[in-house]
């Protein structure tokens, strides 16, 4: 494994944002900025599994983009359908561990296929657990997780809540959340590029981590250098 001179945040999540601009400006559909995309998430993960990351969650799909024309709803399944099973053979080569969080239910039968293939594939994966956020809401993963929801309504799917964020990165340039990891974050560093996501590349990825090396995370006690 590839060393790097910084203190690499064990658990990066990541807001895939701005495909759809990164498209219309080159004059083209917005489905040729998710086939772009698709081809960075490649390149940031194997950069992240070189790095050390032991956690990298993705946010690929909202459960409120939904709401988009259902012929981009399509494209987008179509495009992760292909790209797991093309991966996962590699994935698992690179001692990389999928798993898919957020609603299954929802999503189309062949996509649903790929997911449970890559998820048994690369189970024994131990270098990098790389979760990819589908259909996803934090509020409702919250909500699952909750006691009282659990006995009012029955447990219907195993909640999904991950280790904390350590850096939170998105592209795109808004500087929201938008339904990702709420209860995960609550001492995350923040981030927030204006580069689109198609345009990231390892590069981009180590700038922000040397920009996370450089905070003073503090967790609510006296900053470290502070003398009582
Ligand atoms: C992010 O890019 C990918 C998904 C939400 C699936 P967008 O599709 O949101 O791209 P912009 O923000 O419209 O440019
Ligand atoms: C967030 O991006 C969801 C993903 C990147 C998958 P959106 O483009 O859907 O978020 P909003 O609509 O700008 O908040
Ligand atoms: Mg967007």
């Amino acid at each position: 494994m590839e060393q790097s001179a910084f203190t690499v945040p064990a658990h990066v999540a990541l807001i895939m944002d701005g495909n759809g601009r990164w498209a219309e400006r080159r004059g083209h559909p917005r489905w040729w900025g998710h086939v772009a995309g698709a081809r960075t998430v490649r390149t940031v993960v194997e950069h992240c599994a070189r790095r050390g990351v032991a956690q990298l969650t993705l946010y690929a799909f909202s459960a409120d983009n939904w709401q988009r024309p259902t012929h981009e709803v399509e494209t987008l399944f179509r495009l992760f359908a292909h790209h797991i099973n093309r991966q996962s053979q590699r994935l698992a080569r690179h001692g990389i561990r999928c798993s898919v969080i957020g609603r299954r239910d929802r999503l189309p039968l062949a996509l649903r296929g790929a997911i449970a293939d890559v998820e048994r594939r690369t189970a024994a994966g131990r270098r990098l657990q790389l979760n990819v956020a589908l259909d996803y809401s934090s509020r409702a993963a919250i909500q699952e997780a909750m006691p009282v929801h659990a006995a009012v309504r029955g447990v219907t799917r195993g909640a999904t809540i991950l280790p904390p964020v350590d850096l939170l990165v998105r592209t795109g340039g808004e500087r929201r959340l938008s339904d990702f990891l709420l209860w995960e974050c609550a001492y995350a560093e923040l981030l927030f590029l204006d580069c689109l996501w198609p345009d990231v590349t390892a590069a981009t990825l180590d700038a922000a981590f040397e920009d996370f090396a450089r905070r003073d995370r503090r967790f609510g006690a006296l900053p470290s250098r502070a003398s009582a």
